[in-house]
């Protein structure tokens, strides 16, 4: 039943159906995205990843064992914003010898592009890949995967609330503050194409633009361009500072080191099963948006840290980030761009390694409740 609300909103929009027929539906994806044209019972190896004929409604057989295997690793992961304490973060932010000027620009500039990143990364799993993805497997994980983004928006309005940042300043960052925009300016294009109506997978063209998506956004906006900023805000909390805002990133860095992985077995695999879209001129292409990536997030870490803060400056970032992208090439089958990158952030990948038996969720609470106030341990 609407509410009052939802009934002066939208009636003055709403269009006068009986004058105007009802549009046809449009099918986006190709009709064996969503029905079997293979009649009878799905055979596992029949199943493909992308532009697959097997009835996407049967999740079993299965095929792809690993898709299912992060789909239950990614549930038994699961984790809510309002579990984590936030009171010190807000105590701290309120005291104003709690944290330098510096370190209070990394926590909002870092706020002001995870905000939206996770909106847009959402948009890019429920309207875009979904529908080009025919692996039953793959699909359930995307499902998964797009909660865990809507968890993530809410984790960061969680902390930008419990803080009592500028909601308008934060939330249009993207928009207003160049080194987010520029990010985001380079990754909406191809989220658009997977979420374009029109867009339908089966030439080598479009098979094409389909991977070429799939790795811009596994490899340089999950894989690349949260990683500044999780450097940021977990070496602010290695310092006992804005620690619930850390635990948090904690949690999402866990999901997002899924995400990745999900993503990159997901190229590798329609790679795998269509070796004539990985040409010479293709991964040349690749490569180039890979550096790309590289210097716009270079030119994020460099806007966020005008001077050095908390052990970290801009110019450990530099090496870092193309430690990090020369693993993304490592990953999917491309040669390294930086020999001899190293890693000057080692404690980083015990972060990601995190693992439940680690005690990391002693400061959770004990129980979900779905409405009122959360006790604590
Ligand atoms: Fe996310
Ligand atoms: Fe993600």
């Amino acid at each position: 039943m609407l509410s009052f609300e939802d009934e002066v909103i939208t009636e003055p929009s709403a269009p006068k159906l009986a004058a105007v027929p009802a549009p046809a539906v449009q099918t986006a994806t190709p009709v064996a995205a969503n029905q079997p044209s293979i009649s009878g019972r799905v055979n596992a190896s029949d199943k493909r990843m992308i532009n697959g004929q097997t009835d996407v409604n049967q999740l079993v057989p299965f095929k792809y064992h690993w898709a299912w295997d992060k789909y239950l690793a990614g549930c038994a992961n699961h984790w809510m914003p309002q579990e984590v304490s936030m009171s010190r973060d807000i105590a701290q932010w309120k005291d104003s010898t709690a944290l330098t000027d510096d370190e209070r620009l990394i926590v909002k500039r870092n706020l002001g592009f995870f905000t939206t990143a996770d909106s847009l990364a959402a948009n890019n799993i429920v309207l875009g890949t979904y529908r080009h993805i025919t692996a039953p497997e793959a699909r359930q994980y995307l499902l998964r995967q797009g909660f865990e983004e809507a968890i993530h928006t809410h984790a960061y309005q969680y902390i930008v609330e419990s803080l009592g940042l500028d909601e308008s300043e934060v939330f249009n960052a993207y928009q207003e503050v160049a080194s987010i925009k520029d990010k985001d300016d380079f990754l909406i294009p191809f989220i658009n194409t997977l979420t374009n109506p029109e867009f339908k997978t089966g030439t080598a063209e479009a098979d094409q633009q389909l991977l070429r998506s799939l790795i811009v956004f596994a490899c340089i906006m999950e894989g690349l361009f949260f990683y500044v900023g999780f450097v940021q805000i977990l070496a602010l909390g290695r310092q006992n500072k804005m620690q619930g805002a850390a635990e948090q990133y904690q949690y999402i860095l866990r999901d997002e080191s899924m995400h990745c992985n999900f993503g990159i077995d997901v190229i590798n695999t329609i790679k795998l099963e269509n070796p004539h879209l990985w040409t010479a001129e293709f991964r040349d292409e690749i490569k180039g948006l890979i550096q790309h990536g590289v210097e716009l997030e270079y030119r994020y870490a460099e806007a966020t840290m005008p001077r050095g803060v908390l052990g970290l400056n801009a110019t450990m970032f530099k090496e870092y980030l193309r430690f990090i992208a020369n693993r993304r090439c490592q990953q999917i089958g491309l040669d390294v761009l930086y020999q001899g990158a190293t890693n000057p952030f080692p404690w980083m990948s015990e972060m990601i390694d995190l693992k439940k038996e680690k005690n990391f969720f002693e400061t959770r609470v004990t129980e979900y409740q779905t409405g009122g106030a959360l006790s604590w341990d």
